[in-house]
């Protein structure tokens, strides 16, 4: 296995999910195609921590990001988790995912495919629901799965669920109620992962 490029995406509230780029082809997580420009080219914005129904500056982060991504003729967003704040989505009818992501990033260029993973913060709300294919009837850039792989010609980019493997989520929760439904027994889920993505 041959890594040219890595990433590790972290940011101050937990470590959600990294994506890297490889030269080799896993067969067994979902793969979804994504074609460059034109030119040859690929351009994307990576944006993690962002479901504040416009405030926390999201609305204004978002003007910025609708500017820029028109600059770099974006051809998707990355969305790394934590997508909607406090504790996920209520169910496939919270109005969250429209006064967070839907009312919020308005821009032109923007209206592009959002290939989004989940943060512990999603952990804390209805996992099924955030996971449902059902939003793209709602807003159709939306997709998120747990684990995947875009495969964009020049780059395959691999999103992986890492919340699952932070023990204190499971062991000190405090006074949080994670829905780790999909996810028991846990060491399946973490070591069925580590296979399918080594
Ligand atoms: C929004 O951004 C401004 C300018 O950087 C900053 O002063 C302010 O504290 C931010 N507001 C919030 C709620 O984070």
């Amino acid at each position: 296995m041959e890594f040219h490029l890595r990433f590790l995406l972290t940011n101050f509230i937990g470590v959600h999910a990294f994506f890297f780029f490889i030269s080799l082809a896993t067969a067994e997580l979902p793969r979804l195609q994504h074609p460059t420009k034109v030119d040859g080219s690929l351009s994307f914005l990576v944006v993690g921590d962002w479901g504040r129904k416009g405030a926390y500056n999201q609305t204004q982060i978002a003007r910025q990001m609708g500017k820029i991504g028109e600059k770099l003729k974006i051809n998707f967003v990355v969305s790394t988790g934590d997508n909607f704040y406090d504790d996920g989505l209520k169910s496939i009818n919270d109005p969250a995912f429209l006064n967070s992501f839907t009312k919020i990033y308005k821009a032109k260029s923007l209206q592009k495919p959002w290939y989004n993973v989940l943060g512990n913060h999603d952990y804390r709300g209805n996992v099924e629901a955030q996971l449902s294919p059902n939003f793209r009837s709602v807003d159709s850039r939306w997709l998120c799965m747990r684990s995947f792989v875009v495969n964009s010609e020049i780059a395959e980019l691999f999103f992986v669920d890492t919340t699952p493997f932070v023990d204190k989520y499971f062991v000190r929760p405090k006074d949080h109620k994670y829905d780790w439904s999909g996810v028991l027994p846990r060491q399946h889920y973490l070591s069925n992962l580590l296979k399918v993505t080594h």
